[in-house]
């Protein structure tokens, strides 16, 4: 963890989907190989079923994780909670269940991981899903450190900053656009995220003037990690885990 100029900390290397490549993506499976491998913070993405309960997941159907067929947001909690989340990446994980964000968050808490929530709203739910992620994700961690709280989706963060003036938020971009600042203001977002292969060094210096973490996905190489550290980038998303902890790169961080 690396104290930022704001005064929060903000870890070096997030496990990407929870577990990043050695457990089956947004489980709780993630979250305990995570931990147990010494990493102190997690990413994994959130989204609602059709009764607007947030659950752990990437994509807008069920097909390529799961058992399931169809799409999430057309899928009930108890149909949720009977899918197989385990058996696609490895039969040894078969009967990993999707989990919920409210049990994402009590692993957390048990396990003493720093989270970042990604809002992902399926298409036409973007308000919907941020503010009722934004709510739970207040009530879930009350009394502890609230996570990072990021999307893709302007709708959602807005409407999530509706919800809860306090929250960090996080823009998440492919490419980081020229009015990123102008943007962040206006949701009072304090980190940026974006793709490792498109980070621009004019825009992470801009960044750190103005105290501002830059934040990379995804990032699998030791080397490169230390190469965007070096370059100002202050933390890194992973799947290779078994390759990074949170002392990765850390001579020389502005952060
Ligand atoms: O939040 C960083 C990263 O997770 C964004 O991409 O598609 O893996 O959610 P994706
Ligand atoms: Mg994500």
């Amino acid at each position: 963890m690396r104290a930022t100029p704001l005064g929060w900390c903000l870890p070096r290397v997030f496990a990407h989907r929870c577990g990043g490549a050695l457990a089956p993506e947004n489980t709780l499976a993630g979250l305990h190989i995570a931990a147990r491998l010494g990493i102190t913070a997690v990413e994994f993405d959130v989204m609602l079923s059709a009764d607007g309960t947030p659950w752990l997941f990437h994509d807008e159907t069920l097909e390529r994780t799961t058992d399931g067929v169809g799409r999430l947001g057309a899928a009930s909690d108890v149909r949720l909670r009977e899918l197989d989340a385990g058996i696609r990446r490895h039969p040894a994980f078969a009967g990993e269940r999707v989990p919920t964000l409210a049990a994402a968050a009590a692993s957390c808490r048990q396990f003493g991981l720093y989270a970042n929530v990604e809002i992902k709203p399926a298409a036409g739910c973007e308000e919907l899903t941020g503010a009722v992620v934004a709510r739970q994700v207040e009530a879930l961690w009350a009394g502890s450190e609230q996570p990072l709280v990021s999307s893709f989706s302007e709708v959602a963060l807005r409407a999530a900053r509706a919800v809860a003036p306090t929250l960090p938020l996080g823009c998440l971009f492919e490419r980081v656009p020229a009015d990123w600042r102008q943007r962040m203001r206006q949701l009072g977002a304090l980190t940026l995220h974006c793709d490792a292969a498109l980070v621009d060094d004019d825009v992470v210096a801009e960044a750190g003037s103005c105290g501002v973490p830059v934040l990379c996905y995804t990032v699998d190489d030791p080397l490169l990690a230390s190469a965007l550290f070096s370059r100002g980038v202050a933390a890194v998303f992973t799947d290779r885990i078994d390759l990074m902890g949170d002392d990765q790169g850390a001579a020389g961080h502005p952060w």
